[in-house]
């Protein structure tokens, strides 16, 4: 690592979409006008708008950094080759009618940090035009150091699923374990540790609307991820020379520059455009009390909705440790078909609706009115179950629901990853039906 490091430690604020104040130096944060004639400290101010200036007040999102050196010093960027992390525009991605499974994703052998190691799976809508999303599987061994990142492209959601992952940024440090998702916005540096060694993970970078929590509707106030629960750090900087990389994600391209200041020297801020993690444990999952499913979306953590309402650029879902106490009732999901495009993750444990060959860090896709259930040794157990409250423990599902058809990417469709027997767990379905029997 270059340079001497004057982080402070890892710390946190309550609250989403709430108005953040924070300093790592006393005084550092001038009271009053956002940008006084003269910052404190020798500091300079840089706004950092994550909304267009003329957005409803509901939608604003700005954050003001007083920070060692302004952004704007540095060197030009060259393009950067970086050939695995597909955007829409840049993506050959064709979609395909067929349901689709992934074995988990191997870590790499070779020197890998968090961008190398990133690997589009499914992409969709189009970065340039801020719709949609890229739908990526991370696998790393190397901490970045002396490397820094910022997307212009579009805010980052992280849902690791083995090894944490600290996410040093310029408004503080976010440190996020499997079980965690951690959200760094659009255009905010940072740089990616991995504390526990080799890592592996999913991360949804969103085109779309920032993600902000669902409306509750007659459930009310408490329920589903509660605002408070939700952590942004504090400030803390680094006052670090020497030589380093800083990549730029920019409409779908990488390019690079050299640095000799580390670019996460914000000594203190305020705004609303932060980054924030959420640990997945909070969330209060509503289910049934007496017959019948409700669907899927009451599990809905965080949504960036689309200009139709209710349709979503993307829904983060996820399906966590909770009582089942229906009577009647076939309890996995059901057999369906949906306008939505659904990817699946799996954190830890065993998803409900299949007996095997989901495994923590696969993944699965089924598209717009592709159907798909549970498979055939699920379904025989469930429909011959005897119905008592029973605890699904001991795992952690996710889905990434968009209204935009996701498009798996070349290596997706190629990969020896991809379970070529798929379909074959539904194969021993039986046809029942017996028109004399009802
Ligand atoms: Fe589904």
């Amino acid at each position: 690592m270059n340079g001497a490091t004057t982080k402070t430690g890892t710390s946190y604020q309550s609250g989403l979409g709430n108005y953040f104040s924070t300093e790592a130096l006393p005084g550092a944060l001038p009271k009053g006008q956002n940008s006084p004639q003269k910052a404190p400290y020798g500091l300079y101010a840089e706004g950092v708008s994550g909304s267009a200036f003329t957005v409803p007040r509901t939608e604003s999102r700005q954050t003001w950094c007083y920070r060692i050196r302004p952004t704007a010093k540095a060197p030009p960027y060259t393009s950067l080759e970086n050939p695995n992390w597909l955007t829409p525009a840049s993506g050959d991605a064709n979609a395909s009618p067929n349901q689709m499974r992934w074995d988990p994703l191997p870590l790499p052998d070779a020197p890998t940090d968090l961008i190398a190691g990133m690997q589009s799976y499914a992409i969709c809508g189009d970065a340039h035009h801020q719709t949609g999303i890229g739908i990526h599987l991370y696998a790393a061994n190397q901490s970045m150091t002396d490397r820094f990142f910022h997307n212009g492209d579009g805010e980052m959601l992280f849902v690791p699923q083995q090894g944490r992952l600290t996410l040093h940024t310029e408004l503080g440090i976010l440190d996020a374990a499997p079980g965690e998702i951690a959200v760094v916005p659009r255009g905010i540096k940072f740089r990616a540790e991995l504390p526990e060694g080799p890592s592996r993970g999913y991360v949804c970078e969103n085109y779309g609307l920032p993600l902000r929590l669902p409306e509750l509707g007659p459930i009310g106030t408490n329920g589903l991820a509660s605002p408070r629960d939700f952590l942004t750090p504090h400030a803390a900087f680094e006052d670090r020379t020497g030589t380093f990389e800083l990549v730029f994600k920019f409409d779908g391209g990488f390019w690079t520059t050299e640095v000799d200041r580390s670019p996460l020297d914000v000594v203190a801020w305020h705004g609303t455009h932060v980054p924030y993690k959420y640990d997945l444990a909070n969330f209060m999952a509503i289910g049934t009390v007496s017959v019948d499913h409700p669907d899927p979306s009451i599990f809905t953590v965080l949504t960036s909705p689309s200009p139709d309402p209710g349709t979503a650029n993307v829904d983060f879902v996820i399906f966590p440790p909770r009582w089942m106490v229906a009577e009647h009732t076939f309890r996995p999901p059901w057999f369906h078909r949906n306008v939505m495009n659904e990817f699946m993750g799996l954190v830890e444990g065993v998803y409900d609706a299949k007996a095997d060959g989901f495994a923590p860090g696969g993944a699965s896709l089924h598209n717009c009115m592709v159907g798909h259930g549970p498979d055939a040794a699920t379904f025989e157990a469930a429909s011959n179950a005897t119905l008592a409250p029973e605890k699904i423990d001991g795992t952690l599902a996710f889905m990434l629901e968009t209204r935009y058809v996701l498009r798996p990417t070349p290596f997706a469709r190629d990969t020896p990853l991809l379970q070529a027997d798929y379909q074959d767990c539904w194969a021993d379905l039986k046809d029942s039906f017996d028109p004399t029997r009802r």
